[in-house]
């Protein structure tokens, strides 16, 4: 199998998005942030031989990660054309099968994955994004691995969330998320804070 840290630097090195856009979120996972989710579900059994989709894809870190930790089938999703072009030069450069799909998520419906993987949209831009993804994630996958912000209140939140939607948290590990400045808005050269990851069993 390949190791943590090689992973993190095979992804690390993938192409970013062009141009991103702040409206959808579009920055991309760390590569010690997406090495960490896809090596905890890689240990969880959750990848290796598995179909897993990668919601809010972007440029396919976590596709292709999943991809290299030899999950069965990868399909990736986004509602932005340009991610996808990046995402699949990326596969191809790290010479794996990704099937793109351009979709809002909302309108994507597909049999069960055993695992969906997704870093969302935190919903700082577009309030309730982050719960449309987490509901979507959990229609669709029998284990859910997401990425939320660490805050006390936004924890609660999510919690209470993932029992509505019918299903239970088995493990959550709090992780730095740094960003490099890349919108506007943004006055520093990098921004670091504190994000959750969450897996998550048996929605509805
Ligand atoms: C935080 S970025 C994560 C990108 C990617 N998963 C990664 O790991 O680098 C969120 C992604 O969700 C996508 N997105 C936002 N709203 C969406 C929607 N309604 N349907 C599908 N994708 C969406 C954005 O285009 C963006 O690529």
């Amino acid at each position: 199998m390949i190791r943590k840290k090689q992973l993190e630097i095979i992804l690390q090195k993938l192409d970013p998005h062009p141009d991103p856009v702040p409206e959808l979120e579009q920055y991309m996972t760390p590569g010690d942030v997406a090495s960490t989710l896809l090596c905890l579900a890689y240990s969880q059994g959750d990848i290796a031989g598995k179909v897993v989709y990668d919601l809010g894809c972007g440029t396919g870190r976590l596709a292709i990660g999943a991809a290299l930790l030899g999950a069965k089938k990868v399909v990736g999703v986004d509602i932005d054309e340009r991610a996808l072009e990046v995402a699949r030069r990326n596969a191809d450069k790290a010479g794996v099968k990704v099937d793109w799909v351009m979709e809002d998520v909302e309108e994507f419906r597909r049999e069960r994955a055993d695992t969906v993987v997704q870093n969302p949209p935190f919903g700082v831009q577009r309030r309730g994004a982050d719960v449309k993804f987490l509901r979507k994630a959990m229609e669709l996958g029998k284990i859910v691995y997401t990425l939320h912000k660490a805050a006390p209140r936004n924890r609660e939140f999510i919690e209470n969330r993932v029992k509505v939607f019918g299903g239970k948290i088995t493990k959550r590990v709090e992780l730095t998320f740094h960003i490099p400045m890349q919108f506007k808005f943004h006055t520093r050269n990098i921004y670091r804070f504190k994000v959750d990851l969450y897996r998550i069993e048996g929605g509805k």
